[in-house]
Parts: C-alpha cells; structure tokens; sequence
C-alpha cells in the first residue's frame, strides 16, 4: 500500500491526522500530507498502519485520501 494526499481538494478538516497520526500530518495551511515519504506516494506504509489509513480515507470528507494497492 502506498498512499497521499490530494491537496487541491483537502479542505483541512483534520480527521485524518486524528486516525491515522503514525502516518497523516498536516503543513503550515492545515492540509494534510503523508508523513512517511513526503506525500510522493512511493513509500509503501507498514503492514500495521494499512486499517488506520483506510479509516483515514474512508473518514475524509471530501475523498482526498488516495489509497494504491
Ligand atoms: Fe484533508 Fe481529508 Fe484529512 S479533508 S485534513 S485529507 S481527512
């Protein structure tokens, strides 16, 4: 799984970064990015944190969470 953040339509809410802390963090505008390798989506996520993202991105409200693999 490898996964980011679309920031033109993150719209800051800040649920993903509440359920998936180890992996979503948000830049100096409030919008989300993956933590992990810089939102460049090539960095595969450890096998552990693969429910939180999918909460994550099952949770965001404007389906800003893309998920590959
Ligand atoms: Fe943005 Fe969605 Fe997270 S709107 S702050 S990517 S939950």
């Amino acid at each position: 799984m490898t996964t980011w953040v679309d920031k033109d339509t993150c719209i800051a809410c800040g649920a993903c970064g509440a359920t998936a802390p180890d992996v979503f963090d948000y830049d100096d505008e409030g919008l989300a990015f993956n933590t992990i390798d810089d939102n460049t989506n090539t960095a595969e996520i450890p096998e552990i944190l693969h429910d939180d993202v999918r909460d994550a991105a099952d949770g965001c409200p404007t389906d800003s969470i893309k998920i590959d693999g």
